[in-house]
């Protein structure tokens, strides 16, 4: 009977010690629940959001990096490429004279009418400065490729030009992507581009001129390219 009750003793002994540490954990598990509310205040929590703009190599689908022979002069259906966010596109162009030989494109002051501002467009890049870039979102109400398409100097509809079928803006890329005729009031973006002659290689590092159409600011208002060091190529 003595036996009985001390083994009855230290049963419940033990059941107290179990309950008190359940009890603990419990308390532990709260604490930190409410304590990572406190941090989740504290800190916000975090984004896709890009503080700066970043420099990436444009690369081929297979990840290997495009070289100047991969740019066709005077492609009608030109690389794509996503810029600065994902969903972003931007073209690729190589542009030439009307017998495809590659015409170097300087830096001009590019007016912006939508806005009263004036910017100085990016020049182009490679062995004979002829490989530019741009957005590839129409200004006017947001039309991408191929509603929005180069059209080599050749072409008997908008030589030399990039036309929006959506309304019928149309935009030169040989004088920074200004407007010649609108809708539109802005400019395509300029994006720029830089070259290395020593592995004939292409990086993209920021843009220039308007915002690109639909966002407050270029770096906001979509998701981080998925790289950060590449951006991969299509046709348009
Ligand atoms: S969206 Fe391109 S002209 Fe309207």
């Amino acid at each position: 009977m003595a036996q009985d009750n001390k083994e009855t003793e230290e049963s419940d002994k033990s059941r107290r010690t179990f309950l008190k540490a359940m009890g603990i954990v419990g308390i532990g598990v709260l604490a930190i629940g409410s304590l990572r509310g406190v941090i989740q205040n504290i800190i916000p929590p975090l984004s896709n959001a890009v503080s700066s703009f970043p420099t990436l190599t444009i690369v081929s689908t297979s990840g290997k990096p495009i070289n100047t022979t991969d740019i066709q002069v005077n492609n009608p259906t030109p690389f794509l490429f996503d810029y600065p966010l994902q969903n972003e596109p931007n073209f690729l162009l190589r542009l030439g004279d009307i017998n495809n030989k590659d015409m170097a494109i300087k830096s001009v002051k590019v007016n912006d009418p939508g806005d009263g501002n004036s910017f100085v467009s990016a020049p182009g890049v490679g062995p004979y400065n002829s490989v530019i870039a741009s957005s590839a979102i129409c200004q006017h109400l947001g039309c991408v490729p191929p509603k929005i398409e180069f059209y080599p100097p050749s072409s008997s509809s908008f030589p030399g030009k990039i036309h929006c079928s959506c309304h019928g803006s149309t935009y030169d890329p040989y004088t920074g992507f200004s407007i010649v005729t609108g809708p539109t009031q802005h400019p395509l973006p300029n994006t720029q581009l830089s070259y290395d002659s020593s592995s004939d290689t292409y990086k993209v590092m920021g843009m220039v001129g308007p915002t690109i159409y639909g966002h407050i600011n270029d770096l906001s208002g979509g998701s981080a390219l998925p790289s950060t060091s590449t951006t991969q190529v299509s046709s348009s």
